[in-house]
């Protein structure tokens, strides 16, 4: 379901299959090692979602039985861009999908007091501009490591890109969507609201810390 907002456009990817697997994520007993599962298997669907529409070019093949003009893939490769250190959870998924995508990563850590976002690390391929760039990073919370990671990419010469997430507060959306219009977000879910430490309700915790059991 895709809904535009006031400036840009917001697609909920609300397949069975994404909200069942985002439920047991959710709940508080679910272990580290079923969390991480289970957002790899989440990212597999989402990333078909985020990739639905790319451009397409044809290719003279042979099967066994004839030839054929067979769709692939145009352009250049993408490039998955990962918030650390939560990203790195959607990514790895996506790269099982498109295994020839090539990677950033963007080190961005968010200050509890502030919840301003602080770069430590960058890291990508040179030629953005030529590139789709899809950011993964699993909570659009406030948005400002998202939108400090997306003016970094466009900086660095990036002009195509989509932002994909697993849950967004309406307040980051708002937040992310007025900042950057021209970045298509994705989510398989948009939650109640934040509360005042910055963190999505109902929500699913601490992405960082649930995916990688620490705290
Ligand atoms: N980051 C998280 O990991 N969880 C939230 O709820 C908000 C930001």
């Amino acid at each position: 379901m895709s809904q535009q907002t006031g400036t840009g456009t917001v697609t909920v990817v609300d397949h069975p299959l994404v909200q069942h697997k985002l439920t047991i994520m959710r709940k508080k007993e679910t272990s580290t090692a079923g969390f991480r599962r289970l957002l790899r298997e989440i990212s597999l669907l989402l990333c078909y979602e985020v990739t639905r529409g790319l451009e397409i070019t044809h290719e003279r093949i042979e099967t066994p039985l004839e030839e054929m003009d067979a769709p692939m893939l145009e352009g250049k490769k993408l490039v998955f861009a990962s918030v650390l250190r939560a990203g790195n959870g959607l990514l790895e998924g996506m790269l099982d999908l498109v295994p020839a995508a090539r990677v950033a990563h963007i080190g961005l850590y968010r200050d509890h007091e502030t919840l301003q976002p602080v770069h430590y690390f960058y890291k990508a391929p040179s030629d953005l501009g030529d590139r789709l760039v899809i950011v993964v990073d699993p909570m659009l919370a406030t948005a400002n490591s998202a939108v400090a990671a997306v003016d970094k990419l466009k900086e660095e010469g990036a002009t195509n890109l989509r932002f994909l997430c697993l849950l967004a507060a309406p307040e980051g959306v708002e937040r992310f969507t007025e900042a950057h219009p021209d970045v298509p977000v994705f989510t398989a879910s948009i939650d109640d609201r934040l509360n005042e430490k910055g963190y999505i309700l109902p929500g699913l915790g601490d992405a960082g810390d649930r995916l990688y059991g620490t705290k």
